[in-house]
């Protein structure tokens, strides 16, 4: 039986290194300020929103809500946008996404000030990731790394499968276990025999959006297994791995909920800590 990865515990760890960084900002009068918007009523993203306001309240964040109708357009959302990237208040912009199918998603993200773009999936804090010089972290895939690090998981020279090549994980993933020295293949929807690649796995990350695909005959003995996975299966929250049979044969595993879920929250108040810091010239 695999030991389970508890990422409410390692994401309360990283909050609480936060909140105390946060306290000595305060006494030189320094308030990071996270401003997050929302467009339309998708109900996962408004629980995200809540979850990522109520962290701000925990770590002792400024934080803004920016609640805008379905119909918003695009330059009234700009608009927005425009204001926030202005303000010497805040700190991180966070658009939440989806947005609603006539909002130019790639647009939006990059008229989000570069410096305050704490997902960082702006083209160029995403070029900054790829060449290895960046100040923010995309939060899900660095949350993962932090996950393996406090667990003493070592990433050099360890066969690392990723399934799903999404912008907003299975990329971004790929390019941080590669900056540790893992030897990362990343499998999709066309991969062939995909069930042999996955059978190499030293390290298997699943963010493929598919409940239960993941299962104990796609897992090496052995393996460390990420499931990065958010899906609803008959009502219940479930992640991209068969997690009673996968559980049996993996040395490391993250639940669903509880495993990465948690992380992306505490990293995104990491980076919005890194973005005060940087605006206000505290270098570490
Ligand atoms: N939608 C799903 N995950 C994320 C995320 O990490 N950030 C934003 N902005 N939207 C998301």
């Amino acid at each position: 039986m695999a030991t389970i990865i508890d990422g409410k515990l390692v994401s309360a760890a990283v909050k609480k290194s936060v909140a105390d960084e946060v306290n000595v900002l305060k006494e030189k009068g320094i308030t990071p300020g996270l401003a997050v918007i929302i467009v339309g009523d998708d109900p996962a993203s408004r629980v995200y929103v809540n979850n990522k306001k109520k962290a701000c309240a925990e770590v002792g964040f400024y934080s803004e809500e920016y609640a805008l109708p379905a119909d918003t357009t695009m330059q009234e959302l700009l608009e927005v946008i425009d204001v926030l990237n202005k303000r010497v208040d805040i700190n991180g912009i966070l658009c939440q996404l989806p947005l609603p199918k006539h909002l130019d998603e790639k647009a939006v993200i990059d008229y989000i000030d570069s410096k305050k773009d704490v997902d960082a999936f702006s083209p160029v804090n995403v070029g900054k990731i790829m060449i290895g010089d960046y100040d923010f972290l995309p939060c899900t895939p660095a949350g993962v790394m932090e996950l393996l690090s406090y667990y003493n998981i070592e990433v050099e020279g360890k066969e690392c499968v990723v399934i799903g090549r999404s912008n907003i994980v299975g990329k971004p993933m790929s390019m941080l276990l590669l900056h540790k020295n893992g030897t990362v293949t990343v499998c999709h929807s066309r991969t062939k025999n995909l069930k042999e690649v996955t059978s190499r796995a030293d390290i298997l990350v699943a963010a493929v959006g598919k409940a239960e695909f993941v299962t104990a005959d796609m897992v090496k003995q052995g393996a460390v297994v990420i499931d990065v996975g958010m899906n609803r299966k008959d009502g219940k929250l479930c992640g991209d791995v068969k997690f009673d049979e996968v559980s049996e044969k993996a040395s490391f595993i993250t639940p669903v909920p509880g495993g990465v879920g948690p992380m992306t929250i505490g990293m995104l108040m990491k980076n919005t800590l890194k973005a005060a810091k940087l605006h206000n010239n505290i270098i570490d």
